[in-house]
């Protein structure tokens, strides 16, 4: 049922403020005179000793989720202390890439069916890792092929491009970060602001959703293009590769997530005055590095849409020159939460307007249960 909206992508792009809400339903507490501010998250509290003594934590996924991984791995890295590395579901499989017994394996997946990703999870069984689940479908073969796990509470996700299920996956990711890290006294304090930070981002996000008429004007603009590119770093990075996604995937506009880091090394060359060029430049430690990359963006020509925090339009647009996005403030590990909206709504509209089905595009389908 679609309600008042008029597609499923719109709906799930708008529900997310209420979808984030169940999915940290009773697992934040607030704390209160002798006790700390924590997480609880029931399906794997039997298991936090073995995770925070593995030597390595390894993220496993395709596409969407795998980008939700991407971007909750510094804030485990940051709170954990363990290595964290990534891996695509399909070429961790190629490589027979190895798996050890002192690893934990976390498989992220909406659907919790995708072949490659469950491939991948009787790998690392068959080597001896702790295997954890993080999927949105209770009782899908992810879910019941993993040691422990923890559900999206997400709802069902209808439209085939995932929006609300990376959000949530985030949260739950940085849940999970919460949780291992909750043995350390020195990051109390980071980890109490991060707490706070989750507990308002429902309202955060309904805030960043009332772009929805601006990132329709700016889909107008962008409407007949062939190209677009999206330069992210640092929690952003996978900000950059999930809105390149949806954009492609729904609007079958080629689109590319770009790491800001790697400019130089040869997306620069594509910089012209045609191409237009989404820089996401929020406030963290990145900020001021985002900001040199715009002004050599700048330098060249290229066609700027800057995404920034609110108040900081003055900041990062040269010379007044840039369109610019302002977007609500969050805890910084958060952000990607918030920064991704703007983009899903900007792949919808553009998706609309160029006339193409945005909850079914042509050759994909909501499941890959196929190799
Ligand atoms: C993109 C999209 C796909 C899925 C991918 C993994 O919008 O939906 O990239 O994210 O096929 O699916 P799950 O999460 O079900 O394993």
């Amino acid at each position: 049922n679609k309600g008042k909206y008029e597609h499923y992508m719109q709906k799930e792009i708008h529900e997310q403020p209420e979808s984030l809400t169940t999915t940290m339903r009773g697992r934040l507490i607030r704390g209160g005179s002798c006790k700390a501010k924590s997480v609880l998250l029931g399906g794997l509290k039997d298991h936090l000793r073995t995770i925070r003594r593995s030597r390595r934590i390894v993220f496993i996924g395709c596409g969407t989720s795998y980008n939700a991984a991407l971007a909750a791995r510094p804030i485990l890295e940051e709170l954990s202390g363990i290595p964290v590395t990534m891996e695509i579901a399909s070429d961790l499989v190629d490589r027979q890439g190895p798996i050890y017994r002192e690893d934990t394996t976390v498989f992220v997946s909406q659907s919790g069916e995708t072949a490659d990703t469950l491939q991948a999870l009787e790998y690392a069984l068959e080597n001896g890792a702790l295997c954890v689940g993080i999927t949105n479908t209770v009782g899908s073969a992810i879910a019941r092929h993993t040691h422990c796990g923890i559900h999206l509470n997400a709802g069902c996700e209808i439209g085939v491009a995932s929006t609300k299920a990376y959000t949530s996956q985030i949260v739950v990711m940085a849940m999970l970060a919460l949780a291992i890290g909750d043995d350390t006294i020195s990051s109390q304090g980071r980890r109490e602001a991060i707490i706070d930070g989750l507990f308002d981002l429902p309202n955060k996000v309904k805030e960043v959703l009332k772009l929805d008429e601006e990132m329709k004007d700016l889909a107008k603009l962008l409407i007949a293009e062939q190209s677009l590119l999206v330069f992210g770093r640092g929690y952003n990075y996978a900000t950059a590769l999930e809105g390149a996604l949806k954009v492609k995937e729904v609007s079958l506009m080629h689109s590319e997530g770009i790491l800001a880091g790697e400019m130089k090394h040869g997306p620069l060359a594509l910089v012209d005055e045609t191409l237009p060029i989404v820089v996401i430049a929020t406030r963290d430690t990145c900020f001021s590095k985002q900001q040199s990359v715009i002004q050599q963006l700048h330098a060249r020509k290229g066609r700027l849409i800057v995404m920034c925090s609110k108040g900081d339009a003055a900041s990062v647009s040269v010379g007044g020159s840039c369109r610019v996005v302002e977007v609500p403030v969050v805890e910084d590990c958060l952000q990607p939460v918030i920064n991704i909206v703007p983009l899903q709504l900007l792949a919808y509209h553009l998706t609309v307007l160029r006339g193409y089905n945005v909850d079914q595009p042509r050759n994909l389908a909501k499941s890959v249960t196929t190799q």
